[in-house]
Formats: C-alpha cells, sequence, structure tokens
C-alpha cells in the first residue's frame, strides 16, 4: 500500500467494504469554497432485500436527498470528496476513519479508534424525523454538533424527541392554532424544547409552555436557553409539582417524574380541565409497598415490581377514563436503558361508566388499600 496516496487508501477502504457487503456511513463535511451545502450523510438503506445509498445534503436551510445505487455509490463518493467536500467520516463495524483534505490538495486518512455498529434504515426514516437535526436548540442542549449533525451519544435521545413530538402532532390534530401547556418536572427539558420548536416554528402554532420544575438550577439553565432561542413564550418555574395551581390549560405533561409526581400532575391537569395529558410514568412505589396478594408470580420480587407499575399506570389511566378522558397506554421510546418506557396519554372525551368498578375490581385482587390519585381526589374507589 506504500505507493497508494492517502487519499487512495480511504478509497481503498471504501472499496473494500462495498465489495465485502460491511455496513457503513459517512458524514461528508468541510464544503469546498463556493459550495452551499454545509455537510452530508451517507447511510445504507435497504427496500425489498436492495441496498442502496440514501444522501441527504444540508444546506443553512434546507435538505435535499438523493437515493444512489449502490453499484454507482464509489465514484459517486469520489464526485463529492473532489468537487464538495474537503472531510468524511467513517464509522463501520470494521474500524472509524477520516479523510482530511485542504485546499493545497493534501490529504491524510487518520484511522480512529473504536468500532460503530451500523443499521440498514428503511428508505422512510428520516420521514420520521419531525425536528430537524440541526434544529439550533439541539445544539444548545448538547445533542447537536455545531455542523448540525445528531452526536453519536445522543442518537437515542433524538429519537426520542422525535417519537415524542409524533405523538402530540397527532393528539392535536385537528385543535386550534393555540395551546397551553404546562409540563411538569421538566428537568433539562430536552423534550420540552423540541415541542415548543415543533409546535411554534414548524407548525405556526400560538404556544404558552409552562415548565414546572423543583430544581432552581434547571429552571435557571432552561430560562436562559429559552432566551438565547428567543423562545418567548416558554418559561420555567420553580415550584413542587404538589403545590402547582393551574386555573385552566390545554395539556398536561409529565415526562418520567418520579413515583406520586406523576398523580400530583394528572390532578393538577384534572383540576385545570385539561383537554389533554401526556405521562410517562416512573418509579412506582407507592402501590408496590400495599400490594397483599402473593401468589406463584408475586412471590419474586422483579415480578412483583413490574405488577406494581402495570396496576399503578392501569389505575391512572382508569381514573382518568372516570373523568371523562378517552385513553391510550403504550411503549415510549425511552432514552435511557430502562424499561420505564409506558406512556399513558388521555383526551377529553365521556366518561368510561365501567371505570370506577374496574378501579374497585383490581384494588381487591391485589389488597391494595388506595391510590395516590384517589388520596388527591377525596375519592374512594
Ligand atoms: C427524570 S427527570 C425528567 C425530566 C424531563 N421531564 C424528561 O422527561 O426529560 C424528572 C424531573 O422531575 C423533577 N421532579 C420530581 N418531582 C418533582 C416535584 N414534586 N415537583 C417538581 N419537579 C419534580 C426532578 O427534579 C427532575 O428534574
Amino acid at each position: 500500500m506504500a505507493h497508494m496516496t492517502k487519499r487512495d487508501q480511504f478509497f481503498h477502504e471504501i472499496r473494500k467494504l462495498l465489495d465485502d457487503q460491511v455496513m457503513f456511513k459517512l458524514i461528508l463535511s468541510k464544503p469546498r469554497p463556493g459550495v452551499d451545502a454545509r455537510s452530508a450523510m451517507v447511510t445504507l438503506i435497504e427496500e425489498d432485500g436492495v441496498r442502496q445509498f440514501k444522501y441527504v445534503e444540508k444546506t443553512a436551510t434546507q435538505h435535499f436527498t438523493q437515493v444512489v445505487p449502490y453499484v454507482a455509490f464509489y465514484a459517486y463518493l469520489e464526485e463529492k470528496l473532489t468537487h464538495q467536500f474537503y472531510y468524511c467520516e467513517l464509522f463501520s463495524e470494521q474500524g472509524n476513519g477520516a479523510l482530511l483534505q485542504n485546499q493545497k490538495g493534501t490529504a491524510t486518512f487518520i484511522r480512529k479508534k473504536g468500532t460503530t455498529k451500523v443499521e440498514t434504515a428503511s428508505h422512510n426514516r428520516e420521514k420520521d424525523y419531525f425536528i430537524a437535526e440541526d434544529s439550533p436548540f439541539l445544539e444548545l442542549l448538547g445533542i447537536s454538533s455545531t455542523n448540525g449533525r445528531v452526536f453519536e451519544h445522543a442518537n437515542r435521545k433524538y429519537r426520542q424527541i422525535n417519537k415524542f413530538v409524533e405523538i402530540i402532532n397527532s393528539l392535536i390534530e385537528g385543535h386550534a392554532q393555540t395551546l397551553t401547556i404546562a409540563d411538569m418536572g421538566s428537568g433539562k427539558a430536552y423534550l420540552t424544547f423540541a415541542l415548543y420548536h415543533y409546535l411554534t416554528l414548524q407548525k405556526g402554532m400560538k404556544v404558552e409552555l409552562t415548565g414546572y420544575e423543583i430544581r432552581q438550577e434547571l429552571v435557571d439553565q432552561c430560562n436562559g436557553y429559552a432566551a438565547k432561542l428567543g423562545f418567548e413564550n416558554l418559561k420555567f418555574v420553580c415550584a413542587n409539582i404538589e403545590a402547582v395551581k393551574i386555573d385552566a390549560v390545554d395539556m398536561v405533561i409529565s415526562l418520567h417524574a418520579c413515583d406520586i409526581a406523576t398523580d400530583m400532575s394528572i390532578f393538577a391537569g384534572l383540576q385545570a380541565r385539561a383537554t389533554y395529558m401526556v405521562l410517562a410514568p416512573c418509579c412506582h412505589k407507592q402501590i408496590r409497598k400495599q400490594i397483599e396478594l402473593r401468589n406463584g408470580i408475586l412471590k419474586h420480587g422483579i415480578l412483583l415490581e413490574r405488577q406494581a407499575e402495570i396496576i399503578t399506570d392501569a389505575i391512572r389511566a382508569l381514573v382518568l377514563e372516570d373523568h371523562g378522558y378517552k385513553t391510550k397506554v403504550f411503549e415510549f421510546i425511552s432514552a435511557e436503558h430502562t424499561s420505564k418506557n409506558t406512556m399513558i396519554i388521555a383526551r377529553k372525551h365521556h366518561k368510561n361508566d365501567h371505570a370506577a368498578l374496574e378501579i374497585k375490581d383490581i384494588k381487591e385482587t391485589y389488597g391494595i388499600r388506595f391510590h395516590y390519585l384517589e388520596k388527591l381526589l377525596e375519592i374512594k374507589y
């Protein structure tokens, strides 16, 4: 390989990956003079067993997508790295690397530490992304780089953000162009910023979103970010959810707020007659302590814990149904490696006349004295 230039070595590597059908992805950056595009991302896509490359080029304001046949890709890449971009990062299961070229025509090919597991995507996958990778809030929150690319380590969070926005988008279909939202336990507020960004900048809605968070430092940090982004109607307030009183609101969100904080959020939503509630509960301790039933399943701690989660969330959904909501319980993408990924969404509808009886039945079966919502609502099922 001594006679090869560094650029040749890079293309030799690409040729080998193509011939061996090894999965890889590329990120092209550092545009050549006069080129509008800032960067481009190349991923492998597979449909009906046919592999092709998807090339997504980004300018400051737009994305252009082109699908390149597998056999034509090598020449296509050569062209791009000769006329449009200087840099190309390579990620593959066989090793990562980067081709760095400069204006003088000098090239370096460096091998980086580590390997990257690359998966093929279906052709339409990008369409699922409601939030563009180069959205300014993603950079500010440390999810995307200054080049507008989502960091490798933040991919899971990015997918979660997109899934969340997609869920809310379908939930509010047909809603008026104004929306007030209370986010209970907003934390670092990745999802909150995403939602505000999507509804205001992409859907053109008039939104007032308030995040309630008990930790003052997070409140200050998020207010700082909102100001930097010019998100005028997004604000964060330091408060305990328990003490938050909202007169009226269209939507209450409570994502991964701990244990009974979810119940406090539901209670606040009921008091405020919210049209929508979006809940991703976590840490279900309150019910677990009360379950009296012990059988072949519940004698195992882990199964008892899972059962407690199921019961807690089932009763939450039923309480909402008893209060005139239609609910859906399903799996939400978790950003952390945790099984706590259940989502409950509720939309004002009409009362489920069987809900109260169903709650009573669950409580009796498992020997549960009270669900925290009963305490808050001062009712006994
Ligand atoms: C796991 S974080 C989730 C943050 C954000 N909602 C998300 O899903 O990315 C939970 C947040 O809720 C806050 N929290 C928990 N209990 C609370 C309460 N009673 N009142 C206000 N904030 C609370 C915590 O301080 C923490 O920042």
